[in-house]
């Protein structure tokens, strides 16, 4: 075997008609290998794709043609040959590389295989675990590796846009104060401290924060973020940050510089002509209107108040709800097609078990409604709802009463869950951005109240007196980017005077003391000139698993972990050893 190989003149994708005639030197792994009445053929694959290899009984020694016929499956090889073109009927054009074939005068062993676990191929089903176990064998299938090289592209463009927006890249820590932003931090002890802790970053926040009052201005950063909490198709524990922030900027300069780089990425990578500006939609529109703050928009399914109308109505479920101060809101689903009577069974499960209290459903029928409201309603009720929405046949309307929000976010449930039916044009990239949304956020659970992004989130102007007297009513310069329905990324324009900054810390519930402790290096920061700044994250996970139409972010890393955190391919998370655990002052309580 050669340890030492050079010399690669193609890589196994490039290769065409027009290099037929000429010497190729390719390396790669044997993809398939068929034995035609003594004549060879290899199907070579590397990144870059496959090609046809022929070792032929006369162009090659007889040692030669034995060995070749010794491969298998993931062997590593290295082949010598001239680029033929294949006879007419022997072209494959399904393949980049299927007009030619390299037939073979040098052939060499670079490397054995164990026969894999799975084939490499993309279209053999392999369940997830052993393909993570074995993820480097996985990572070979083309689709897989696709969504690896896409990964790269975008980041890469993402850095060229922002580089020629004047934005520097620059690296925060890895290792940073514990002061949790929301999910759980993931602790390192440290050696030299006993009893002392590092956290991982969830994100570099309070660092990028601090980069404006350095005067840096326009910072980014493609920054890998830990946070341990509960796992999701788009939860990763380590997921990667589009990071920006800006100094003397409006919401307005956020969303723009965003959507030019959105348009730059999907004009690049798609020939997509993004329409700019992104739809904009209020937090409170968006919860009126589908029930959600990261609505789907690319299908229509509205919600609209009705509590008005039924109140007419006989059905005292609903009036009950709403003599208690609640509202009864309807989901009108136009076009829908035909919802057996299972899917409604399971679309109210789906309700109630988000803690809605039900659904009650209508489908339009010769100009009338027919289904578990029909007895509900008179018959002017009925023309009055088929006049409002200008119902017609095969419509179907699905209502809900409750408190207002909880209404809101059951029919917003089923909306989503209704959404896969609704799509006709799955290809189709609908981005919205949520804005004005409210500071704070009640917690029943804790009784107090919460940041609804983060502490650091400048409040709207007529909003800034409000703040203690009525914190539920307060919103703020923040928003979120959704893109069919996921949250792609969020911001806020900051707070940068530390007397505001203190006072939302004591709203949230957050002590001087406390404040000190966890935040007083960027409360200090901020009596030093601090300028006006804002900015936002975008998840690069979710933006590629999108972009490739992936389920699950997990296909967009390279090497991701399970829902239980964990990595199979190399067994994290570990026992450590007695000696090391001695040294970090740590004792395992069992
Ligand atoms: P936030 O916590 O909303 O904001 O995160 C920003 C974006 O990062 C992505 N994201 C995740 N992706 C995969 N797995 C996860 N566990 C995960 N958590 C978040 C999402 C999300 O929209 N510092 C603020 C941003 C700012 O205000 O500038 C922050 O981290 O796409
Ligand atoms: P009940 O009379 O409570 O047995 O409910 C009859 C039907 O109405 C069931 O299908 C419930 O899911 C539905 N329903 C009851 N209350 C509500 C409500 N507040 N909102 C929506 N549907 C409801």
């Amino acid at each position: 075997m050669n340890e030492n190989p050079a010399g690669r003149t193609h890589n196994c994708g490039e290769l065409r008609a027009k290099d037929s005639g000429s010497k190729a030197l390719l390396f790669g792994w044997v993809h398939g290998i068929r034995d035609h009445g003594g004549v060879i053929f290899i199907d070579l694959r590397d990144r870059y794709g496959l090609t046809q290899v022929v070792v032929h009984p006369e162009n090659v020694s007889k040692e030669t043609l034995e060995l070749s016929r010794s491969f298998k499956s993931e062997f590593v090889v290295r082949v010598g040959g001239i680029v033929k073109t294949r006879p007419a009927q022997m072209i494959n054009p399904e393949l980049p590389t299927g007009e030619i074939e390299v037939v073979a005068d040098e052939v060499e062993l670079l490397n054995q295989s164990k026969t894999p676990p799975f084939q490499v191929e993309d279209q053999v089903d392999v369940g997830e675990e052993l393909r993570l176990k074995f993820r480097y064998l996985d990572l070979r299938k083309p689709s897989i590796k696709d969504v690896i090289v896409f990964r790269h592209k975008v980041a890469f463009l993402v850095r060229k846009f922002l580089d020629g927006k004047k934005f520097l890249e620059i690296e925060t820590p890895i290792l940073v104060r514990p002061t949790p932003e929301g999910a759980r931090d993931y602790l390192v002890p440290s050696r030299v401290s006993p009893g002392k802790f590092y956290a991982l970053p969830q994100s570099p926040q309070l660092y990028k924060q601090l980069l404006m009052v350095s005067g840096f201005d326009r910072y980014f950063q493609i920054a890998r973020c830990l946070r341990d909490e509960d796992l999701r198709a788009d939860r990763q524990p380590e997921h990667t940050q589009i990071d920006i922030e800006m100094s003397f900027v409006t919401v307005d300069d956020v969303f723009s510089l965003v959507e030019e780089m959105f348009k730059t990425i999907f004009g690049e990578l798609f020939g997509i002509d993004l329409k700019t500006p992104f739809l904009r939609l209020s937090y409170a529109d968006s919860l009126a209107r589908f029930g959600t703050d990261k609505p789907d928009i690319r299908f229509g399914y509205e919600i609209s108040d009705v509590t008005d109308e039924m109140k007419r109505s006989s059905f005292e479920a609903f009036k009950k709800v709403i003599e208690a101060g609640g509202e009864a809101k309807a989901l009108v689903c136009k076009g829908v097609g035909s919802l057996s009577r299972r899917e409604l069974d399971e679309l109210t499960e789906l309700v109630k078990a988000s803690g809605g209290k039900g659904l009650a459903s209508a489908r339009v029928s010769g100009g009338s409604l027919e289904g578990g409201m029909k007895k509900f309603v008179t018959p002017d009720l009925e023309q009055a709802l088929v006049a409002r929405f200008a119902l017609g046949d095969g419509d179907v309307v699905l209502f809900t009463a409750d408190k207002r929000e909880a209404a809101l976010k059951s029919l917003g449930t089923v909306r989503s869950a209704l959404g896969k039916r609704a799509l006709k044009e799955r290809e189709k990239f609908s981005f919205v951005w949520i804005k004005d949304f409210p500071i704070f956020q009640w917690n029943e659970d804790r009784k107090a109240w919460e940041p609804e992004h983060h502490l650091f989130c400048m409040p709207d102007d007529d909003s800034i007196d409000r703040i203690e007297k009525d914190p539920g009513s307060a919103t703020g310069k923040i928003y979120d980017l959704v893109l069919n329905g996921v949250e792609l990324g969020s911001g806020s324009i900051r707070v940068h005077n530390r007397k505001l900054q203190e006072r939302i810390m004591a709203v949230a519930g957050i002590s001087r003391d406390e404040a000190e402790k966890r935040f007083g290096f960027l409360l200090e920061a901020l009596d030093y000139g601090a300028p006006p700044h804002g900015g936002i994250a975008l998840g690069l996970d979710r933006i590629v698993m999108i972009m490739t139409g992936r389920e699950t972010i997990r296909d967009t890393i390279a090497f991701p972990k399970t829902q239980k955190a964990s990595s199979l391919v190399d067994g994290s998370p570990a026992e450590v050893d007695e000696k090391e655990l001695n040294e970090l002052h740590i004792r395992i309580v069992e």
